[in-house]
């Protein structure tokens, strides 16, 4: 029988909670944080969930991984279809779908607001990997995290990881560099 795939959650937080403008990232860059920690990680996982305003926000589905959008939208559920996207019309039947897709070991929940808040309420994640960029990013409709119940998380210190704020080029021309400071910090649920 195969193994049921654990459900994992992967966000980037500025100081106070938030991770998005309106349909927007905020305007920080962390390339350290998007090659060593997001894009492995996801990669190795092999499906990502997504609501479909972080969908959209997407050229198209990240490369090497399957990607599946929840819309209620019909209008969306074609644009995002024709990209590349699977489309699911709520989060349990996105669930339901990465579980029998043979394709991928770990479900991970890449946002946004809306689709931490659900998985929060309704499901168990296993780990919850958090990026936490040292500086405040304030704008106009902000979308925050809405946090995971610390008392159910331990965190294990050694999966940290530490980014420098340095600039772009860095490592090489196609370097974006690090806007701020960041730390990845994973929290896993023993139960
Ligand atoms: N910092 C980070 O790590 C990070 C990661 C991802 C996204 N973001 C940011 O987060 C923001 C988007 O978040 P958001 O909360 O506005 O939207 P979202 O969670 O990306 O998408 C929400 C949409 O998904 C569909 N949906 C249907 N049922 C749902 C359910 N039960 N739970 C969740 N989604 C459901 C609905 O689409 P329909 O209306 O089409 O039915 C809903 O409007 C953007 O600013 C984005 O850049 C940040």
């Amino acid at each position: 029988m195969s193994k049921t795939k654990p459900i994992h959650a992967i966000v980037a937080t500025d100081l106070y909670g938030t991770i998005g403008h309106g349909s927007k990232m905020p305007e920080w860059v962390i390339d350290d944080d998007f090659k060593m920690n997001f894009t492995p990680k996801t990669k190795e996982g092999g499906i990502c969930i997504m609501g479909s305003i972080t969908a959209m926000s997407l050229k198209g589905p990240l490369p090497k991984r399957i990607c599946i959008a929840i819309t209620t939208n019909p209008e969306t559920a074609e644009h995002l279809h024709e990209k590349g996207f699977k489309i699911a019309q709520n989060p349990w039947e996105a669930l339901a779908m990465a579980q029998k897709i043979p394709e991928g070991d770990t479900i991970w929940n890449i946002g946004g607001g809306k689709l931490y808040q659900w998985t929060r309420e309704n499901v168990i994640v296993k780990e919850l990997h958090v990026t936490r960029i040292q500086s405040t990013y304030k704008g106009e409709d902000e979308i925050k995290f809405c946090g995971y119940p610390v008392d159910q998380y331990t965190l294990d210190p050694s999966r940290s990881l530490y980014f420098k704020k340095r600039p772009a080029g860095t490592n090489g021309e196609k370097d974006k560099g690090n806007s701020d400071d960041a730390i990845v910090e994973v929290y896993v649920r023993e139960y």
